[in-house]
């Protein structure tokens, strides 16, 4: 399975904090947002992850991860011109993908829960369709919206409605067979002029072959795409790191349980940040 991490929003959302620098690479807490969608890819146990950036940032991008060795894992970058949508994203790694099924996260969501390396190994399982998530929240008018029939089967989804049809959305972390390049090549540009996910998701749905697994309510789920909720995830990441002793997304620590590098390793680098307490958890490893 291939990786795909979405990260080419022009984040006008944010500005100004966004003027100088892109999104992806803002603080959360104590590390860069990016780091959380990544930990995701990682926990799902993929190797080879396509990172699709903003024109101009690669640089900023190869100083964080080079060609991802330090993980263990391969990580390359291709450039979204302009922002088309979200499943523009299987058009431009449309090579990279290949024969390959793919999960596709976007680069402002975190997730984060006990047994995340459990579900994700289950999305991963499911070979042929798609498989989503539903996570319920008070207001889902933001975000693509599940319904679901009276036995709890998913009927349909819809982006951004302005009467939602359940609390339950679907956060940014997708699975799909390989068909799912062929279904963005039939996609048109919604009213906001964007390919969207929710489209994509909703073929499946048509096909019976969309896999919606609802996430508890202990499930953190988070996206930072505003002041705000940038502000709510760090503090969030600080209170369950501080509570539990652990951290949310520490991507080194994730590639070592994964059996991707050695505790040598991550001691290495946890050298060059130990002036941190994140470099001095990597130490402790
Ligand atoms: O966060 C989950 C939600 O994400 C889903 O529930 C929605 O169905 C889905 O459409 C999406 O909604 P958003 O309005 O939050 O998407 P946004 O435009 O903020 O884009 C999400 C990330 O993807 C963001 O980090 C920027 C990046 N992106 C987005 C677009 C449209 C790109 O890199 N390129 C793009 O063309």
């Amino acid at each position: 399975m291939k990786g795909i991490l979405l990260a080419a929003g022009k984040g006008t959302r944010l500005y100004p904090m966004t003027l100088p620098v892109c999104k992806p690479l803002l603080p959360v807490y104590d590390k860069p947002l990016i780091y959380y969608p990544l930990a995701a890819l990682l926990q799902a146990g993929i190797r080879d992850i396509m990172i699709i950036i903003p024109p101009g940032e690669e640089a900023l991008f190869t100083r964080l991860f080079g060609d991802g060795s330090r993980l263990g894992v391969h990580i390359s970058y291709a450039v979204q011109p302009v922002p088309r949508g979200i499943a523009d994203a299987f058009l431009i790694a449309e090579g990279f993908i290949g024969d390959d099924s793919v999960c596709l996260v976007l680069g402002d969501n975190i997730f984060h829960e006990q047994d995340l390396i459990g579900k994700l190994a289950k999305a991963r399982a499911n070979t042929t369709g798609a498989t989503v998530f539903g996570y319920y929240v008070d207001d889902p008018r933001a975000f693509g919206v599940v319904e679901f029939d009276e036995t709890g089967r998913a009927i349909s989804i819809e982006e951004k409605p302005r009467f939602p049809k359940s609390n339950y959305i679907v956060p940014g972390l997708y699975f799909y067979d390989n068909r799912v390049v062929s279904v963005a090549k039939t996609l048109r540009p919604s009213a906001r002029g964007e390919l969207e996910i929710t489209d994509v998701n909703n073929h499946y749905l048509q096909q019976g072959e969309l896999n919606v697994v609802t996430l508890d309510r202990d499930f953190l789920w988070l996206d930072a795409g505003t002041a705000d909720n940038l502000l709510s995830s760090s503090q969030a990441v600080k209170r369950v790191q501080d509570e539990s002793g652990r951290y949310i997304a520490c991507i080194e620590e994730i590639a070592y349980r994964s059996g991707f590098i050695t505790a040598e390793q991550v001691h290495e680098q946890g050298l060059l940040q130990s002036k941190t307490l994140y470099g001095q958890y990597l130490m402790c490893i």
